[in-house]
């Protein structure tokens, strides 16, 4: 089925490389291409419209210039007969170039739906009921989330587009909710049909009796002793930006956006002397899994895929409302559609910035007491994303010797539900009176496109272990054991902190001046296993949960490790399908895939908000040099004396 549009097309004109996003016209145009498909109905609604990125040789091959074939892919979900498809449209042409309809799919849940759901659970009657029940005769302070419903082959549930929503009561307009969940009301709601379908009562529990305000107008004691800390830049920040591309210092580094997985990094090189060296062609968080412990009735659903459920970067902040970094800042916006297919600005959904990350380097010759010391810099690309209560912040740190970092930072709210009077709750935390916060987990997945110096590489698993008797005749030897994972299947690796594990993704055609083979290495941080057994629901949904380590040879349908539609999906795609071909992944063209998961059992001090926590990863070069590549980095002025 082919379309030529009559409208106006945005074309190559003002795009200057073949991954830079969207833009708005780009965007209104491709959406103008479907809407005029005649067997689109009315009830239509846009998951997604975003760049459909050129072949990887199309853009590697890329030179200044050079026509763009510009493409957008769709996704689109027609609420009339609940049918998905996707599309891709040419915006150079015109064209549809393909048009599919995906069968037994949900795309992920809109943020539109979850305005037109709140408002369609508090139109039911009985909910109204359910909640009078519990006291609560003004919906209006009524906070309903609408969480996905997940898959748990429930007959009548099967082909429905669903949410379990889970609600909370504020005490005031301007109240902190979360204070109050009424709990056992579970409103099961139609999407399509955007009405309830049932309302679920499992028993009548006390509304908590406290509040838990934490915004100016409830917190009167501020701390007074604060003085200023000033970040001043004066000849502005060390970046340059070009659309999307970032240089900095010898980093180049291109972001994008999509709705689904919010910043995207591309093309990675360092430039060493003559060369720029490429590190990794894509990375983004590509899912994301928040597993809840509560076995009760209406607990053990309870999780979330806030990357393929939900779209994390549709949920991009603005962060004009409320700056989240110091110094000279430069901000990417971030455009997507609204569900009509509207172009939606995200005003400052990136962030770029520099950091001062206290030392880089340090000696003292203590004969000659000449003391060298470099201060360290890293370069900040980041967004954050509400989801619901959380707040996710994603950081990407370049440093000046070579090392990139991945950290999330976890705030926002705790999600909470009420406990009779006196009840210690087993799988969760009392965090205020009859406020019981269950335990849960974070479990992340970056997709990295890994390019160490060229397309081809390979992984090795380095344990530093003790030396066998027979070679250790002082009891002292140990040594760095390495081990090539030459296959899918022996490439599905768990961290093992005893033995320092990390992994190495190795160039075997190129090597450093000592010889040995040019790598950046894989170093774990904070991680644990997922708690889930693997027979549970949530287990087969997002199985790449059961491994920290994947590797898998590039191929371009393969970017998201639970599937391309894990809403309310039984489970089995992503990572685990693929990888049963157990293809292999020596010298050639990689994609790794590294899962990080943060169990939090909740504390009180993370109510009514909760500090910033940390979970990431570091990438650092092995051998990738010659030397310390910041050895060139020159002494800070000395007018920054620190001690008088
Ligand atoms: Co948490």
């Amino acid at each position: 089925m082919t379309f030529v549009t009559d409208r106006p097309l945005s074309t190559s004109v003002g795009v200057s490389h073949p991954l830079e996003p969207l833009t708005p016209d780009e965007i209104s145009a491709a959406v103008a291409i479907a809407r005029a498909q005649p067997s689109l109905g009315d009830r239509v609604r846009f998951a997604t419209v975003t760049l459909k990125e050129p072949p990887k040789a199309t853009v590697l091959s890329f030179q200044p210039g050079d026509t763009i074939e510009r493409e957008a892919f769709i996704i689109l979900l027609d609420n009339a007969t609940a049918k998905t498809y996707e599309a891709v449209v040419s915006l150079s042409t015109g064209e549809v170039k393909s048009w599919v309809h995906i069968p037994g799919v949900q795309p992920p849940i809109m943020l539109d739906e979850f305005v037109e759901c709140e408002a369609a659970v508090k139109a039911s009657p009985e909910f109204l009921a359910a909640i009078a029940k519990r006291g609560i005769t003004n919906p209006d302070l009524v906070m309903v989330d609408p969480w996905s419903a997940g898959h748990y082959g429930i007959a009548d549930e099967e082909g429905t587009r669903l949410s379990r929503a889970l609600c909370w009561v504020r005490s005031s307009p301007t109240d902190h909710g979360y204070a109050r969940p009424i709990e056992g009301v579970i409103p099961v709601v139609d999407l399509n049909k955007m009405e309830v379908i049932r309302v679920e009562d499992y028993g009548v529990v006390p509304l908590p009796p406290k509040d838990g305000n934490y915004t100016p107008e409830y917190v009167k004691n501020y701390r007074t002793d604060i003085k200023p800390l000033e970040i001043v830049q004066p000849e502005g920040p060390s970046f340059e930006v070009k659309d999307h591309e970032i240089r900095w210092q010898k980093w180049k580094i291109r972001v994008g956006f999509t709705p689904r997985e919010g910043l995207v990094l591309y093309d990675v090189t360092y430039q060493d002397g003559e060369h720029e060296r490429p590190i990794f062609y894509r990375a983004s968080l590509a899912e994301m899994t928040v597993p809840y412990g509560d076995p009760a009735p209406h607990h053990y659903r309870k999780n979330a895929f806030d990357v393929g459920e939900y779209g994390i970067g549709s949920l991009a902040n603005s962060l004009k409302l409320g700056c989240d970094c110091l110094g000279e800042i430069y901000y990417f916006d971030g455009f997507i559609t609204n569900s009509k297919g509207e172009v939606v600005q995200i005003e400052n959904a990136i962030c770029l910035h520099e950091e001062d990350f206290g030392i880089l380097w340090k000696h003292v010759d203590w004969r000659t007491e000449q003391a060298e010391v470099r201060r360290s810099r890293r370069l900040v690309v980041s967004f954050i994303a509400t989801v619901g209560n959380y707040e996710y912040g994603f950081y990407w740190y370049f440093y000046q010797d070579g090392t990139i970092q991945y950290e999330v930072k976890l705030t926002g709210v705790v999600s909470t539900a009420a406990v009779m009077p006196g009840e210690i709750p087993k799988y969760g935390t009392l965090i205020a009176p009859q406020l019981n916060a269950p335990i849960h987990q974070h479990i992340f997945n970056v997709r990295m496109d890994m390019q160490v110096d060229g397309g081809n590489n390979s992984v090795y698993e380095v344990d530093i272990v003790p030396e066998v008797d027979e070679h250790n005749p002082y009891g002292n030897a140990f040594y760095a054991k390495s081990t090539l994972l030459p296959t899918e299947q022996t490439a599905q690796r768990l961290i093992d902190p005893m033995q320092g594990r990390y992994w190495k993704i190795v160039n075997s055609s190129k090597t450093n001046a000592m010889g040995y083979p040019t790598a950046y290495k894989l170093m774990p941080g904070e991680n644990t296993a997922s708690m889930a057994r693997p027979d549970a629901s949530v287990s087969q949904r997002a199985s790449y949960m059961s491994k920290h380590l994947w590797v898998t040879p590039y191929h371009e349908d393969e970017n998201y490790p639970a599937g391309d539609y894990p809403n309310q999906h039984p489970g089995g795609e992503g990572l685990t399908q693929w990888t049963q071909r157990d293809r292999p992944v020596a010298d050639t063209d990689i994609v790794v895939w590294y899962t990080f998961a943060h169990s939090h059992s909740p504390r009180a001090e993370d109510w009514p908000i909760m500090p910033v926590a940390t979970i990431g990863f570091m990438l650092k070069p092995l051998n990738f040099f010659d030397e310390n590549p910041a050895n060139d980095v020159p002494p800070s002025p000395a007018k920054n004396a620190c001690c008088h």
